[in-house]
């Protein structure tokens, strides 16, 4: 599946929200039917998340639905097999999975897929899967497993709410109004995660959609760190996101020269360029680059 950079939170029951996100450029629209819908509107959600699947169908960008969590004892609404027996007949191309405990929740939202895509005559395996992977206390002990998660999971990405909440805590923010420490790893771990499994690693949402300059930074920081994509909530945010995430024409240009430097040098697995030296991990960092870029030309 291509780079995500962007990936933008329409509320499933809001008929002129999905109407509005046509319009707004991001790589992946992901239509809610979880924490932005009330319980008793889920049924409308389901159905316009399903009509809007149905009416861009065919479309360059990816179209996901966020699900409720799978059911469990604690976190149970019952709604995630509804969701996912209403929205896959229309072929969404992602599933966004929230509140993911282990990988186990992984595989059987992946086995379920198996059965509505064979009875949607959908090809196999093609709808992938994007995990939110810090919402729950159980998930922060069990990233290693989720290098058994499968072909369909393709992105992660992590949130602070819903762990604050489950750990009791009366804040997420540190006194300096930075990510406070157990958030922090949180973010790190699912960065990890992501580059362990191969997948690609995208940042939680900037809450203050009037801020264009904190959104400029923290999609700065985030890129910096390694993560490849940003989650938006406003429409406002999309395209600072794209371009962020984009790499530049001056990046492009350094990774060039980088390749071109090791092409004029067969054989040797350290060389200079302009009087700093590089080796293999540069190599493969500019090859990332060019590949991103490519898929944006
Ligand atoms: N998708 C589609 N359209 C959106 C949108 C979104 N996520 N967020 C805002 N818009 C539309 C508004 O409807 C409004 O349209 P209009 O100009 O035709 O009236 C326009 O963009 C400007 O919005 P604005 O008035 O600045 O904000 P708002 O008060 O309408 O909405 C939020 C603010 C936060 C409620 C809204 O951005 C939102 O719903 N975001 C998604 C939240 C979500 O899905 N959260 C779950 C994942 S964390
Ligand atoms: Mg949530």
């Amino acid at each position: 599946m291509n780079h995500f950079r962007s990936v933008f939170f329409v509320p499933g029951d809001s008929d002129k929200k999905l109407a509005k996100a046509r319009q707004i450029p991001a790589d992946v629209m992901i239509y809610d039917l979880e924490d932005s819908v009330l319980p008793d509107r889920r049924p409308l959600a389901r159905e316009l998340v399903t009509a809007e699947l149905t009416a861009t169908r065919g479309e360059a960008r990816v179209r996901a639905v966020r699900i409720n969590a799978l059911d469990t004892t604690e976190l149970s609404t019952g709604d995630a097999l509804q969701d996912l027996a209403a929205v896959v007949r229309a072929a969404p191309d992602l599933i966004m999975l929230p509140k993911v405990r282990s990988v186990n929740d992984i595989v059987r939202l992946s086995t379920y897929l198996d059965v509505l895509e064979v009875r949607e005559d959908l090809a196999a395996g093609n709808i992938k899967i994007l995990a939110v992977v810090t919402e729950t206390p159980q998930i922060m002990f069990a990233h290693g497993g989720l290098q058994q998660a499968g072909e369909r999971l393709v992105a992660m990405t992590w949130g602070a709410e819903d762990l604050s909440t489950a750990l009791g805590a009366s804040t997420n923010k540190g006194t300096d109004g930075n990510w406070g420490f157990t958030y922090q790893m949180a973010r790190s771990q699912c960065l990890m995660a992501a580059k362990a499994c191969g997948v690609q690693a995208i940042d939680t949402l900037y809450a203050d959609f009037r801020s264009e300059a904190g959104l400029v930074e923290a999609c700065t920081e985030a890129r910096r760190d390694g993560f490849t994509g940003k989650i938006a909530i406003h429409p406002n945010q999309v395209e600072a996101i794209n371009t962020a995430f984009t790499p530049s024409a001056e990046e492009v240009e350094f990774a060039q020269q980088v390749v071109a430097t090791f092409e004029a040098n067969p054989g040797a697995g350290v060389v200079q360029l302009d009087g700093k030296m590089l080796d293999i991990p540069h190599l493969k960092q500019a090859h990332q680059v060019l590949q991103q870029a490519a898929q944006y030309r």
